[in-house]
């Protein structure tokens, strides 16, 4: 926040504590509000200056942040531009991002990903990414993204060969290695480290290649890409930030210059998130530790009920997979818990998928994920349904394939549901 009291300033505030006791404070000064102890809203579109040479002053620090001075605030002008709810989001999201030095939040997940890809990228650049990846996605990189000059490859396997054949191919048009791990939908996970050093063996003066990792299923909580060696962490904060299925939003987090010019292209495309919206992040970042935690071990307790049912071909869930699988490995080696999401293949195809579907109660039929609420859905002809039969063929997308989002009820009442919807597909 703006100017403020030492003594209350978050920033000199419990500074040894753990970060999911510094976000309950992060970025936000009751000096400035009444003493109020939790953060208001500030529903205004423009904020006053004080003078008119402070009005000059922050439109020049606007475009040339470098200039600001240590101690000098650089001012709010326009909430296009910036908000306190959208700073005090990027100040609590930072707290729990270890090594990232700026935060910029953005009004969805797509738009975290496609400002940031418009910012750093250019005409002529290839984008490198793990394959399947979240629908829209995969529908910004192969239809849209094409129209501007940026082209993209898919890379179906998570082995660093794959990564390595593509950059000897294309060497130094590529500027962007982006990895779901683990995809959505499914949960292939994609060692981050391997790859960031691949990155930095190609990397040169001419061709700073950014390792970018989408942490939507797994972060901040289970998983930190940054000191793995990515060089942007890209949320969809609709997911496990939010928390409750009630908002759309997103984040990109990473070095301070990306940072800057993600959010001055952010200003000028007019991705700004309200402050609302910002307040109920920031609220939800309160709780995110509590309640992924809860998700995943119930999660857990569910794939492996899934994972005994004679109807069920498959499971993809950590806890599930062969200790000796380099997946196993991979996640062991990145992960700090399992998570929510199961992606489970069911006997049959897109009929006892569909009757499966159609039987639970307890579990929603709806798409999105990392809600309070367990949520079912079909990826192939929902979530996924614009993607090339030839790349759900490659990925193993197929209509028997089912994705889960386990929430914090009470497990047993889900896999009671699902096994009551299991007894009816024929
Ligand atoms: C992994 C992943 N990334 C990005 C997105 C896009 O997020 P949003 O819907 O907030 O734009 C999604 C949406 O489901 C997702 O699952």
């Amino acid at each position: 926040m703006h100017g403020g009291n030492e003594k209350f300033s978050w920033k000199n505030v419990l500074p040894n504590c753990k970060p999911i006791t510094r976000v309950l404070s992060a970025g936000y000064d009751p000096a400035f509000s009444e003493m109020s102890a939790k953060t208001p809203i500030f529903p205004t579109s423009t904020f006053l200056f004080k003078s008119a040479e402070h009005g000059e002053r922050f439109f020049y620090l606007m475009s040339h942040p470098e200039e600001r001075g240590q101690d000098e605030d650089p001012g709010l002008i326009y909430s296009r531009m910036n908000n306190p709810n959208m700073e005090i989001a990027e100040d609590k999201m930072l707290v729990l991002e270890p090594g990232a030095e700026d935060a910029a939040v953005l009004p969805s997940g797509m738009s975290a990903i496609s400002t940031m890809c418009l910012a750093l990228l250019k005409p002529g650049d290839i984008i490198l990414y793990s394959a399947p990846v979240y629908g829209g996605t995969e529908h910004l990189f192969e239809m849209v993204f094409p129209k501007f000059g940026i082209e993209t490859k898919p890379v179906y396997s998570p082995e660093a060969s794959e990564y390595r054949g593509n950059l000897d191919k294309y060497k130094d048009r590529i500027a962007m290695i982006f990895i779901e791990t683990p995809t959505n939908p499914t949960i292939v996970h994609t060692d981050i480290q391997e790859i960031a050093g691949l990155a930095g063996e190609y990397r040169s003066a001419e061709n700073g290649i950014k390792v970018a990792v989408d942490n939507t299923f797994m972060g901040p909580v289970f998983q930190n890409p940054i000191p793995l060696g990515a060089d942007l962490v890209i949320y969809s904060a609709t997911k496990f930030i939010g928390g409750h299925s009630d908002l759309i939003g997103g984040f990109v987090l990473g070095k301070k210059g990306d940072i800057r010019l993600i959010k001055s292209y952010r200003s000028v495309l007019g991705a700004t998130t309200d402050p609302f919206c910002c307040w109920m992040i920031s609220r939800s970042l309160e709780t995110i530790d509590l309640r992924v935690k809860k998700c995943s071990e119930n999660a857990a307790k569910i794939a492996a009920f899934l994972a005994d049912h004679r109807k069920i071909k498959k499971v993809v869930y950590p806890t599930v997979l062969d200790k000796e699988s380099s997946q196993y490995q991979i996640y062991k080696k990145q992960c700090r818990g399992p998570g929510a999401l199961i992606s489970f293949y069911i006997n049959g195809g897109k009929k006892e998928a569909f009757s499966l579907l159609d039987n639970v109660e307890v579990c929603k039929l709806a798409v999105s994920l990392g809600g309070t609420e367990t949520l079912i859905q079909h990826p192939r002809r929902m979530t996924h349904a614009d993607v090339s039969d030839d790349m759900c063929e490659k990925v193993g997308l197929t209509d028997s394939m089912i994705r889960l989002s386990v929430g914090i009820e009470d497990p047993d009442d889900i896999i009671d549901d699902l096994k009551k919807a299991l007894g009816k597909v024929g």
